[in-house]
């Protein structure tokens, strides 16, 4: 082989189908996440037979699923019947009451929504919902403001299932107690994935967005290696990206382990940004847990106001599981003597590579 046949020409290209690593592309097959998805089928299912379906929480580490999860299986629904109407809203994007109402009213093709209060646009949208059978996905749903439209939701419609999906494990606990008897949501949890299925689920999206033989063994055994370890197939898509766009911009027909090993030399460099990027606060706690890690909560609070930390208690728990959705501190319940209570444990990571 000549020293050109590796060179690209300026219209050639090493990307077959390059959607395939956007964020929102959903794969056909999604697996290893079979069990979820099936669960998340078992709770639709009574719908078909007009009963109530069951609700459900999602929860696990950013970019393990949960999402892509719950959208493939909207699809499959939406394909199955027409007798069941999904919706799904992203409450970091529409983090109100009223965005909530306009989204979920453009999703159903409602368009008289000019002038019209957050509790009359709820009006039609149960009024519309109520015709059918539906599924609605709340995804982010800690980011919600409030949770006032969730109440509405589940008193008012008849045949439904609702879907939360959250980072915090510890989401319910924290959730008001009317509105936690009226969902009585089952947990489903979305656990890392281990170097096997990051191989699997990387191997598969190597397939549907590049070329065949573009990539070189080593480089992709290198990427696989880096992304089990941060645990985040989110970083890996976009760290296969990376890599194409590196090895293309060096007119390279192959990904070779130098193109791989340069960029994940990138995403070491943002590891080390990790708890620095918190706000002031945040760091703050996170200090205090690091300083004594597995602690109870309550001993950290206390900690915490000693050391000058003027938040209520309330606010201070909300920053923990805060701390625990970006992967800083790991919670586990523990059984005292005066009741339960939760321990806080210190397990510095990476961000999500997407909030960058
Ligand atoms: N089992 C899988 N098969 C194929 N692709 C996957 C799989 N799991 C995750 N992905 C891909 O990884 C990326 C992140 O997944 P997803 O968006 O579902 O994460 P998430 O759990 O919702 O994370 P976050 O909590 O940050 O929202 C997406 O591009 C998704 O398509
Ligand atoms: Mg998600």
């Amino acid at each position: 082989m000549g020293v050109f046949d590796k060179i690209l020409h300026s219209d050639q290209t090493l990307f077959k189908n390059i959607d395939a690593l956007d964020f929102d592309f959903v794969p056909k097959i999604i697996p290893y996440r079979e069990e979820q998805q099936r669960r998340i089928a078992t709770a639709i299912q009574p719908l078909f037979s007009d009963r109530n379906g069951k609700n459900l929480v999602l929860h696990g580490m950013p970019g393990v699923g949960k999402t892509v999860a719950c959208r493939h299986v909207f699809k499959e629904l939406e394909e199955k019947t027409d007798e069941i109407i999904t919706v799904y809203v992203n409450c970091w994007k529409k983090n109100t009451g009223y965005k909530i109402a306009i989204d979920m009213c453009e999703q159903l093709g409602y368009s008289f929504t000019q002038n019209r209060k957050t509790d009359e646009l709820f009006k039609e949208v149960i009024r519309l919902l109520n015709k059918k059978k539906v599924v609605l996905a709340f995804d982010e749903i800690d980011k919600a403001e409030d949770y006032g439209f969730l109440y509405i939701l589940a008193e008012e419609l008849y045949r439904k299932t609702i879907i939360l999906i959250t980072n915090y494990k510890t989401f319910l606990e924290n959730m008001d107690e009317r509105l936690k008897s009226r969902i009585m949501p089952e947990l489903i949890e979305f656990k890392p994935y281990n170097l096997p299925d990051t191989k699997g689920i990387l191997k598969q999206r190597v397939e549907y967005a590049f070329y065949p033989n573009v990539w070189e063994t080593d480089a992709f055994e290198a990427v696989v290696k880096k992304i089990a370890s941060l645990q985040d197939i989110r970083a890996g898509i976009h760290l296969l990206k990376d890599c194409g766009d590196y090895a293309e911009s060096r007119s390279s027909k192959t990904i070779t382990i130098e193109h791989a090993n340069a960029c994940i030399a990138k995403i070491d460099e943002f590891e080390t940004l990790k708890s620095t990027d918190l706000k002031d606060e945040d760091k703050v706690i996170l200090n205090i847990v690091k300083k004594n890690t597995k602690a109870k909560i309550g001993d950290l609070f206390k900690s915490y106001c000693d050391s000058g930390g003027k938040s209520a208690y309330k606010t201070f728990q909300r920053k923990i599981n805060s701390l625990e959705g970006q992967g800083f501190v790991k919670l586990t319940k523990s059984q005292g003597e005066g009741g339960n209570t939760t321990i806080v444990e210190y397990k510095e990571r990476t961000k999500k590579l997407s909030e960058f």
